[in-house]
Order: C-alpha cells, then structure tokens, then sequence
C-alpha cells in the first residue's frame, strides 16, 4: 500500500483556451482524441445483407449503460459521404458484435483497420477465426478475451460526418481464464486490453492499482485514503 505523490497545484498552472467554434473538424478531433484517453477499442465484426463478414476497430467506442445494456460506437462516414462497411452492415442487419482488443489482438486489430474494399474478410486477412454468433448473425473473434453480440438499438444521427450507433448487449462470451463465474469478477491482467491514445498512440493496461470508493465517515475519518493504491 503506498500513498501516490501529490501533484502539482493544477489550479494555478498556465492554461491554453479553445473556443470549439472556431475549430476545424481535425482540430477538434485531435483536441479530443489526444485528451480523452485512454479510449477502449471496439474489434467491431458484422455481417452484410448476404452474411459477408467484415471486421474494424473503433475508439470511439463506450460502455453506456448497463440496465439496459448499452455499447456505443461512432463511426465516421467516409470522404464521400458513404458509410463505412461497419455502418451500412448494422443498418442492413441490424446487429454487430463487439470484440474486446487484448495486447496479444493489437496486430489482427490494426490490420482488420486497413480500408479494404467492401466484400474483403478482414479476419481472413488478419488470421483470425470466425466463431459463430449464437443470437446475432455475426461472428466472434476466437482469439479476442471477450466479446459482445450487440442487437442494434438506436442510431443518433448527429450531422453529416458520422453517427452513433448503440446496440444492446444480448449474449457475451469470455475467454474462461479472464472471468470468476463465481462473482463475475473480470480479471483485467487475463483480459490484458489495450487503449487508445491521440495520433497513433496506444497504451497497455498493465500499470493497474485498486483505490477503493470512500463513504464520508471513512474520509473523514482518513482523509489520505483517497489516494491510498494497492
Ligand atoms: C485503433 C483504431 C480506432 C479507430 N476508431 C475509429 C472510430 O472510432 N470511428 C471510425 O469511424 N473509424 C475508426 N477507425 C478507422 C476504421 O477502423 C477504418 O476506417 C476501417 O477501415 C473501417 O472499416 P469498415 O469500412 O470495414 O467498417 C479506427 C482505426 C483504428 C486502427
């Protein structure tokens, strides 16, 4: 158990402004991907009208809610106004499947990121294995350390470069050695996923440490247990 260094007094530190109206789209984007990270990374596979599979990571990507079970993907209309095969697939199928990226999935994830033509099998590609969904017409990844059969929710139309699809989580599969079925606790080193940073960063989620929530009597009554790391 070790208190953490205390830092810096961040409320006088030099600061720099933006007024996001008067931001381009990319400074925008890398203003908000360099800060709002680590991102998780959605491993997304779909299947198109005729059950060609496809894969492709996204970051953005979140756990929105978990009564109901919601996962939240954005995803960028291409320069011509297209949707990427991802979005057209969930529109055509209505479903997707989410596939949690560990460190050992970082090179099949970034090849399933290369924009190949429509009709390509990015897992294929990629060396990865298909498994069959069992309540959505998408496969899984084999190798991924969890994934998420999504059935299509809601999709936020929120301008001309991209939307929000959330879908509801309706059947997952965890690589055994990663969950106690006991109390369902994930072990995140099994699990090993990676995040995203801004520009082409990426971070492993080997540095971990619990710090337990405090009532207000057991902060009162320890105030430096707040920044208590085990
Ligand atoms: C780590 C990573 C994260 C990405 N995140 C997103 C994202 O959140 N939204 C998006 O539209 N594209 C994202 N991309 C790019 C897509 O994966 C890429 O455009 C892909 O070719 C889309 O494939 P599809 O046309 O098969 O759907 C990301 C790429 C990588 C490598």
């Amino acid at each position: 158990m070790t208190d953490a260094p205390t830092r810096p007094d961040a409320a006088t530190a030099p600061t720099v402004t933006f007024d996001f109206a008067k931001l381009t789209p990319r400074e925008r984007y890398k203003l908000l991907i360099g800060a709002v990270v680590p991102r998780p990374i959605a491993l997304v596979t779909t299947v198109d009208a005729h059950g060609v599979v496809n894969a492709a990571p996204f970051s953005f990507f979140n756990c929105l809610s978990a009564d109901p079970a919601i996962l939240a993907l954005g995803v960028e209309y291409r320069q011509t106004g297209a949707q990427k095969d991802t979005g057209r697939n969930v529109r055509e199928t209505l479903s997707f499947t989410v596939n949690i990226v560990s460190d050992a999935l970082l090179e099949g994830m970034n090849i399933c990121g290369v924009p190949f033509e429509p009709g390509v099998d990015e897992l294929a590609q990629a060396g990865l294995t298909a498994m069959p969904g069992v309540k959505v017409p998408c496969p899984w990844i084999g190798q991924a350390p969890a994934a998420f059969e999504c059935r299509h929710h809601t999709t936020l139309g929120i301008g001309n470069s991209r939307e929000i699809i959330l879908g509801e989580v309706v059947y997952a599969h965890f690589r055994a050695d990663t969950i106690d079925t006991g109390n369902l606790h994930v072990d995140p080193a099994a699990l090993d996923a990676i995040g995203r940073m801004g520009g082409h960063g990426y971070a492993t989620t080997r540095d971990y440490f619990d710090l337990p929530g405090l009532s207000v009597a057991a902060f009162a009554a320890d105030p430096a247990a707040a920044n208590r790391r085990r």
